[in-house]
């Protein structure tokens, strides 16, 4: 079996949205959806550009997809050949991970279409395809190669004002509707034949048309280059589009392909888990560590990923708290750059975090629940669509799910604890944590005096439950941001002039001293025979089983959650809550606690969330129960191979790629079933092996210098690189 090959065969349109997913290749910049090259905007086919959005009317605000400059449809005797509707006799699709090439082959009566195509790793701005077509039978062939502007928009449109330059590079020009970005996109080709040429330019776009009598067995080859930019990169962006694709033409198809294909060398030298028993898992987890590695940001200093990576436009193209629980780790340890990208997008964009707590009348920092440029927030109060009236939910996400504070503070603190690296703290993470923790002292409101202080009416990460009280989650990750703002003055101890300025810049002063007090007020949890109690009031709700709640929907995609959900009024929950939490502060729990609360609520747990199976993998490794580990593992890593997560939330599609699973796949194999640890710069393991693994074999980056953790039953070594 080639763990590093995703491939199927046949075509059902109906599987198209899940296999634009599957298929995706991406470099961070942009993802190209795994659809073939003809694929019309009901195949769902995008350019999904990173960090660029649009609002249209008064949909929601989403990324933009730019014009498709690797479109190509060939007609035969004036019948398109489409995977779609042409009636192919075979439709082979396939995703090469080590290298990221997507490629398909589609055999018709007349000819057979062969193509392979990248989105640069080398050169963020750059696509390429090469199309192949070989023909049996004698007849007219027209071959369209273009810019395709009729795309797929979920809240769209978003492009307007199209130009159109022809030449030996195509440009089609257009700006979004709402802050006029400008967005271009450019392509030229190479054909190794001779045809007829001209131009048509429609609504539909710009495109070449090659007119020529073929014949059986005769094979013509069009490689196409195309670039993409923006005018958040560039003053010029078609100037900037067209000269990408000429340098690419000079260089030729086989070197770009090259020099992509180095990139990702280097990557997997960085990041590769060589899994070996099961070689099932071993193509999940070179899945999972394709889909996170291809949506990070190597082009920029300070952007995140969002929680679809760069699948499309669900989920608003936002930046969830899945950034810093669930990409965050893998980035640390294998790439620290990425993961310092993912933090300065955070720092850089405290001032909308500060905004958003004004909003709601409290003071420091609350993070966008669903954060888009400058940290906008994207959701909104009405975030689910209900399946039977058809009306909006009032959803809280947005105003209640206050962790989202306390949860950045962690991966800030991590980053510290983890390098030793404390130049990320004085360039702006020390301020976060401490406005962070503002925001809860004042969301506290005023009642530090009481004994206890409940943080009432909010959601933790379980969101079938709203408006909870004493979310222990949320109240122990509240704690912990305390914690890490104290932490600062002992982290900056030898810098006493730097963060006593800090503190008066910031007017701290009288925060300062509240700090400690809050920590220490926090209402501790309700128990029930060491069971921690995920709100106060949970035990209270009817416990039934998870095919009792299901057995009571009746539509399949209906939400659980909210006010007249199935689940909200039971014990079942949507994803790991309190286990979250035991999988974040392990060292604030025994194995005994560890194992009674995993023993609760794991059966009481839908796992609804891609978010869900990696913290109870996690904790599963920790006290023993590696069979569930095992399949825990499985379920995370397998979901972008598979295709599989929850599609639907009320009437909205939620579908794409899962970045969290992928990430999470690489914290079970690391952290879990490895044991990894690194704390200043030292690594330690504690292997946890489930027995279909014999061999787990990984790199490492500590401070500068590399690492390669090797585990088997016989034992663990670490080596230097
Ligand atoms: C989960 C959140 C998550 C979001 C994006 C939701 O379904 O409940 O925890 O952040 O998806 O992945």
């Amino acid at each position: 079996m080639n763990t590093w090959l995703l491939q199927k065969e046949g075509f059902d349109p109906k599987d198209a949205a899940s296999d634009g997913n599957r298929f995706l290749c991406a470099n961070g910049y942009m993802g190209l959806r795994g659809v073939p090259e003809e694929a019309g905007s009901a195949l769902f086919p995008a350019v999904t550009l990173a960090g660029v959005y649009d609002q249209y009317q008064d949909k929601w605000r989403e990324p933009v997809n730019a014009p498709n400059g690797l479109f190509v449809r060939t007609y035969f005797n004036g019948q398109a050949m489409t995977a779609e509707d042409g009636s192919p006799r075979a439709h082979t699709t396939a995703l090469d991970y080590r290298h990221g090439i997507y490629s398909r082959k589609t055999d018709f009566a007349a000819a057979c279409i062969a193509s392979r195509r990248f989105v640069s790793m080398a050169s963020p701005h750059l696509l390429a395809d090469e199309y192949q077509i070989s023909f049996r039978q004698d007849g007219e062939m027209t071959l369209e190669a273009g810019i395709s502007c009729d795309l797929w928009d979920i809240n769209g449109p978003h492009l307007f004002d199209y130009h159109f330059q022809t030449g030996e590079t195509l440009t089609a020009s257009c700006v979004t509707g709402q802050k006029k970005i400008a967005v271009a996109a450019a392509q030229c080709v190479q054909a190794d034949f001779d045809a007829e040429e001209s131009v048509r330019q429609d609504e539909t776009g710009v495109f070449r048309v090659f007119r020529r009598r073929v014949r059986p067995g005769e094979t013509l080859t069009l490689r196409v280059f195309a670039a993409v930019y923006t005018s958040l990169d560039t003053v010029d962006p078609a100037d900037a589009a067209r000269d990408c694709c000429r340098q690419a033409k000079a260089a030729g198809f086989s070197d770009c392909l090259r020099a992509h294909a180095e990139s990702w060398e280097k990557i997997w030298a960085l990041s590769e888990i060589t899994l070996e028993g099961d070689e099932e898992a071993a193509l999940a987890l070179h899945a999972s560590q394709y889909h996170l590695n291809c949506v990070a940001p190597r082009h920029a200093r300070n952007m995140s990923i969002p929680a679809r990576g760069l699948s499309g436009q669900t989920y608003k193209g936002a930046i969830f708290w899945d950034s810093e629980m669930f990409f965050f780790p893998m980035f640390v340890y294998t790439q620290p750059e990425i993961a310092r990208s993912l933090l300065r997008y955070r720092i850089e964009t405290l001032d909308g975090a500060r905004r958003k707590a004004a909003e709601y009348g409290y003071r420091g920092a609350f993070y966008a629940w669903e954060s888009q440029e400058g940290g906008e927030e994207g959701c909104t109060n009405f975030n689910v669509v209900d399946v039977f009236t058809h009306r909006p939910v009032r959803t809280y996400f947005r105003d209640k799910q206050i962790h989202i504070s306390a949860d950045i503070a962690y991966a800030l603190r991590s980053w510290y604890e983890i390098t030793g690296d404390r130049t990320l703290l004085r360039e702006g993470g020390a301020k976060v944590i401490l406005e962070c923790a503002r925001f809860y002292l004042s969301r506290a409101n005023g009642r530090l005096d009481s004994e206890r202080v409940d943080f009432a009416d909010v959601i933790g990460p379980d969101e079938y439950h709203e408006r909870v009280t004493n979310s222990f989650f949320t109240n122990e990750m509240i704690r912990h941001c305390l914690e890490s703002a104290l932490l600062l003055k002992e982290i900056f101890a030898d810098q006493p002039a730097w963060f006593a300025e800090l503190l008066k810049e910031l007017d701290y002063e009288k925060d300062w001293a509240l700090l400690s007090v809050l920590r220490d007020r926090i209402s501790p949890p309700q128990e029930r025979n060491g069971v921690i109690a995920q709100f106060d009031g949970y035990f209270g709700l009817e416990d039934c089983s998870l095919d009792t709640v299901r057995s009571r929907l009746r539509d399949p995609r209906e939400y659980w959650g909210g006010d007249h959900g199935v689940a909200g009024v039971t014990q079942i929950i949507k994803q790991a809550d309190v286990i979250a939490l035991m999988a974040l502060l392990p060292e604030r729990f025994t194995d005994q606690q560890v194992a009674a609360n995993w023993g609760y609520y794991e059966p009481r747990t839908e796992h609804g969330s891609s978010l869900s199976a990696c913290m109870y993998a996690l904790t599963a490794c920790r006290i023993g129960r590696l069979d569930e580990a095992w399949e825990l593992f499985m379920k995370t890593a397998q979901i972008d191979v598979l295709g599989g997560g929850k599609q639907w939330a009320g009437e909205i599609y939620i579908g794409g790629t899962h970045p969290a699973s992928n990430g999470g796949a690489w914290m079970i194999a690391a952290l879990g079933f490895a044991g990894l640890r690194m704390r200043a710069g030292k690594l330690s393991v504690n292997p946890r092996l489930p027995r279909q693994i014999t061999r787990l074999s990984f790199p490492v980056a500590t401070g500068g210098k590399r690492c390669r953790i090797d585990i088997s039953h016989d034992g663990a070594a670490i080596s230097q690189l």
